[in-house]
């Protein structure tokens, strides 16, 4: 194995805390450094520091003034389906209203698929969220809905994902008994999906489950040994947060209503409100209270949601941009969303296999941007600017700006 040294780096944002040990001779705390280099070796970061100073490597790609960051890392997604709900979506943007129902129609043509087609249609847009930076992706079941088909959408999920959670409590299936698919879904489909999942979830809403059938469900994959998210407060005051809370999830997704409680109860505890913006612009919902939430001291997170239903979009630069410019964040407070933040919310961020931010001893999944400054993301918005990108030390992504002749804009 070869050291290859990353330099040329006009900002370096590392997301590295006080604790994290960013590197030699840069000073602590997360904020964004010029002039920096890295070194890799076997997938991880050996070296991290003024460029001035860095060793010498067996290869070296100069980034040509370019900013670094750490990869994105995705913690929400629904990858497991077929087909897709164009026509829906055209009727919601003439004025009808997202309701959970529509999960029905993919359920029919996830059924209907073959596992060939269902790991190569998540396959490619794991390869599209790749190329537009993401490095690190959750993904889920919950088009399956009985058991062979949630048992084979987790096979499928673990074979293209880094995470995998179980949410056979997405709907009650059409023509289905409420109280025999919650037992099925705390019994045998828990049992099938278990070895192939870390998490478990429910959507707690109107329409979907409430919070006593959530909590059954969460509790059954927690004694199953696996991790506990929540859908909550998507369409409404649904009460899925402060069961997030009760719980101790790792994080409750959606979050667009909110009562003052529920903005206290996150506060104080360690889920993260993992918000999702892009799905807020296609189901119309109004945005999460981001700012609110951020001020009370709650933590959050930034994911895509890509779904076929509410959230057709891989990509993570357009969430962190609406973020920017609809949601009231700053560029550092979304940044630090779509990386540590959501490595916070899947419970990646301490230790060895820490994601989301950029220290000594970490892996090497990083983007480069085909612009001197994060900031770019929401100054040029809809802009295709991912140059390149490592995952575990190895380049996927070539071409772009990074191997044109000439930096970028300054
Ligand atoms: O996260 N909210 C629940 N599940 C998805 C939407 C699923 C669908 O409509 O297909 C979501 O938005």
């Amino acid at each position: 194995m070869t050291t290859e040294l990353i330099t040329g780096i006009r900002e370096l944002t590392t997301q590295a805390g006080e604790s994290d040990s960013a590197g030699a001779g840069l000073p602590a705390g997360p904020g964004r450094r010029t002039d920096a280099a890295l070194l890799v070796e076997h997938g991880r970061i050996v070296w991290l520091g003024p460029a001035a100073e860095a060793p010498v490597a067996d290869t070296r790609t100069d980034v040509g003034g370019r900013a670094v960051l750490p990869g994105w890392v995705d913690t929400h997604t629904h990858l497991i389906f077929a087909g897709d709900r164009a026509a829906e979506f055209e009727a919601r943007m003439a004025g009808q209203r997202y309701a959970a129902g529509g999960i029905n129609t993919t359920v029919a043509a996830t059924r209907a698929a073959t596992q060939e087609q269902l790991v190569a249609g998540a396959a490619r847009l794991r390869r599209e969220a790749e190329a537009q930076g993401t490095t690190f992706l959750e993904t889920k079941t919950g088009y399956g809905l009985d058991l062979a088909s949630e048992e084979r959408s987790a096979r499928a999920a673990a074979s293209v994902a880094d995470v995998v959670t179980f949410l056979g409590a997405h709907l009650v299936p059409a023509g289905m008994d409420r109280r025999a698919y919650l037992d099925l879904v705390t019994g045998p489909m828990l049992a099938a999906v278990a070895p192939h999942a870390d998490y478990i979830d429910a959507f707690c809403e109107v329409g979907a489950f409430d919070v006593e059938e959530s909590r059954e469900v969460l509790l059954a994959g927690r004694a199953a040994g696996l991790g506990v998210r929540v859908h909550g407060n998507q369409l409404g005051f649904s009460g899925g947060v402060r069961l997030a809370v009760e719980l101790g999830a790792a994080s409750v997704d959606h979050c667009n209503h909110l009562e003052e409680r529920d903005i206290e109860a996150l506060a104080g505890s360690a889920t993260v409100a993992t918000l999702l913006p892009a799905c807020d612009l296609s189901t119309r919902e109004p945005f999460p209270p981001a700012r609110r939430l951020l001020v009370a001291g709650a933590r959050i997170a930034l994911a895509t949601n890509c779904n076929p239903g509410t959230s057709y979009t891989t990509s993570m630069p357009f969430c962190v941009a609406t973020a920017v410019l609809q949601m009231g964040l700053t560029i550092e407070e979304a940044v630090w969303a779509a990386t540590r933040g959501a490595a916070a919310a899947i419970g990646r961020e301490h230790g060895a296999d820490a994601v989301g931010s950029l220290r000594v001893g970490g892996w090497a999944d990083l983007q480069v941007l085909d612009a001197p400054s994060v900031a770019h993301l929401a100054y040029r918005p809809g802009v295709p600017l991912t140059a390149a990108v490592w995952r575990r030390g190895v380049r996927s992504r070539r071409g772009g700006g990074l191997d044109a002749s000439g930096g970028p804009d300054a």
